[in-house]
């Protein structure tokens, strides 16, 4: 059973989120590096959620890859370019024998899915619910050959 943890499921919280949406401005107007769009309470308490779900499934592994962000143009979603890039990354993992680790979106689970991540605990979020994916090493094999008398 996956664990989930619930972060600023509040109405304020909500509210502040989506109030701050609305007022964005362009980056050249913006005075530092925190654009004002951004409502940072509610984001350092979505962020330390997600940092203490990464640890608690793999602060005690070794040999971990982590995706960090998997993103596709939306004109071209949809015609098998995420499958091709995890492919590729799936067959580094392997190769190096590690674990493949990732906190996903709902649009990346059945992505992350096919190519054995397997959901281990959940954040939800005021901006929606985040997947805590993992998947698990491949077993080299290091059995020694069988002798034949
Ligand atoms: C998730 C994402 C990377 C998939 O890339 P893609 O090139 O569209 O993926 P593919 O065409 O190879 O499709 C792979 C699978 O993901 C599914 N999928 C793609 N986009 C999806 C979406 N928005 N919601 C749900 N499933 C989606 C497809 O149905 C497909 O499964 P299927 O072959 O069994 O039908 C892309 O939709 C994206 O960039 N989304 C926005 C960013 C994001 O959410 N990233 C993931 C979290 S880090």
């Amino acid at each position: 059973m996956a664990d989930v943890v619930k972060v600023g499921g509040n109405d304020e919280l909500k509210a502040r989120v989506t109030t701050s949406k609305s007022r964005s401005k362009s980056r050249s107007e913006d005075d530092g590096w925190v654009p004002e769009a951004l409502d940072v309470p509610a984001w350092l308490e979505v962020s330390a959620a997600l940092r203490n779900e990464r640890e608690r499934v793999v602060g005690r592994l070794e040999d971990v890859c982590r995706i960090t962000l998997l993103s596709i143009r939306p004109d071209y979603q949809r015609l098998g370019l995420g499958s091709a890039l995890m492919h590729h990354i799936c067959e580094d993992i392997d190769r190096h024998g590690r674990y493949g680790n990732v906190l996903s979106s709902p649009a990346g689970v059945r992505l992350y899915s096919k190519f054995r991540f397997e959901v281990v605990g959940r954040v939800e979020t005021p901006y929606g619910p985040i997947s805590s994916m993992l998947r698990r090493k491949v077993q080299r094999d290091v059995s020694v050959p069988k002798k034949h008398y």
